[in-house]
């Protein structure tokens, strides 16, 4: 029996091994997997719910990391990691995602010649300011396994010398959590909780160091929803980075005080997944959700000047405005005029069936 360690540290993670996890019970007898969580992400909102909504498994071990500056988190998974690798000894380590616990993990696992697989490998947004970029980079560098989501991501990996053999294009597991939920998402009564009727509001999801960190372009951001607000109302569950620097940049109560802005706790997986479905827009600068988006066929505007994530653009829904108001606005305006909004059809290989093929390709080849 091969023993399999499947990490997952941040909330963006938990979408993306719901779905190794499940088809791995399909193998049982060729694989045992042992789940690791990192602890990076710690409220209920932000973890343990996912854990529920997405009936993840409970961790084999947790490694309560918690949070930190950039060395503090990703040193202390590190240190935390070893130990479970000189412990269990696997024979391959999955990291999933951009977060400081795909890059911690994966390089413990290869300073131990433990194999590594990476899934969502290959995307690039060439903006090196951002620590994701950093992350991917890295995890790429070092994985034996690359297993991409979208085509870019494959041109991507070549470029940089990787290769071809290591290199799979399967698909999106987070697509594959999105279209097997389906009908659970559809029988949230989020709606009702909070009051609101489909189509006649908008979803903002902001947390980017970029967006909020500096008080200078939290402040933008702030002068753009004045204006948004005025045409339709926001919601805005408000991630707990937000959520400090709001406090500490002294903007929590220009916030409130916006009429048609609605700020609510971070949400569960069903509950927000129905809160897109049934809105206008999108307002973010996740890299989930247009992705998400894209597959729903919601209009999606991503506050940041860079994707990487392309294939949300050519085939997907969204668009890329920045911090620019009259950007925002104009494409505000122009999705509020439209009746319906078709996006194209989605992009290849998202079709539920990512982690099936992850999994084929792991018992074929280890
Ligand atoms: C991390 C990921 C980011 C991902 C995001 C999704 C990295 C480098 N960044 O960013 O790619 O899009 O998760 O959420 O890994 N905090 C809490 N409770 C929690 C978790 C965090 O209060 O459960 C607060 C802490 O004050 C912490 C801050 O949020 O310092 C930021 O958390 P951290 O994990 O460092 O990064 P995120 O911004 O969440």
């Amino acid at each position: 029996m091969k023993k399999v360690m499947i990490v997952a540290g941040a909330r963006p993670n938990f979408m993306k091994i719901a779905p190794l996890c499940r088809e791995f019970l399909r193998y049982k007898s060729q694989f045992r997997t042992l789940l690791i969580h990192t602890g990076q992400h710690y409220d209920f909102e932000m973890s343990e719910t996912f854990f529920k909504d997405l009936k993840i498994p409970k961790p084999y071990v947790h490694l309560n990391i918690g949070s930190g500056t950039h060395t503090v988190q990703t040193a202390n998974v590190m240190t935390a990691f070893e130990k479970v690798l000189l412990k269990e000894k696997p024979c391959l380590v999955i990291v999933v995602g951009d977060v400081n616990s795909t890059l911690a993990c994966s390089l413990v696992a290869t300073k131990m010649d433990i194999k590594v697989a990476h899934v969502e490998a290959g995307l690039r947004s060439f903006d090196r300011s951002m620590p994701e970029e950093v992350n991917r980079i890295v995890t790429d560098s070092l994985s034996d396994y690359l297993f991409v989501s979208e085509e870019s991501g494959c041109q991507n990996l070549k470029k940089e010398g990787i290769h071809r053999k290591k290199i799979h294009f399967v698909g999106n597991t987070m697509i594959d959590t999105l279209l097997f939920n389906m009908p659970k998402i559809n029988k949230s009564k989020i709606l009702n909780t909070l009051g609101l009727k489909p189509n006649t509001y908008a979803v903002m999801s902001l947390h980017r160091p970029s967006n909020v960190d500096f008080k200078e372009p939290f402040v933008e951001i702030l002068d753009v929803l004045k204006s948004c607000t005025k045409k339709i109302k926001l919601v805005y569950p408000v991630h707990p980075r937000a959520k400090k620097m709001m406090l500490v940049h002294g903007l929590k109560k220009d916030f409130d005080n916006l009429d048609n802005l609605l700020m609510i706790d971070p949400l569960g997986y069903i509950d927000f997944m129905n809160l897109i479905k049934n809105s206008r827009f999108a307002l973010t600068d996740s890299g989930g959700i247009q992705e998400e988006t894209t597959v729903l066929k919601i209009p999606c505007l991503t506050m940041r000047e860079n994707t990487e994530r392309p294939v949300t653009i050519d085939k997907g829904t969204n668009v890329l405005v920045g911090r620019n108001k009259a950007r925002i606005l104009k494409n505000v305006n122009e999705i509020l005029k439209r009746e319906s909004f078709r996006g194209r059809r989605a992009p290849r290989l998202w079709d539920g069936k990512t982690a099936q093929r992850i999994v084929k390709i792991l018992s074929q080849q280890i």
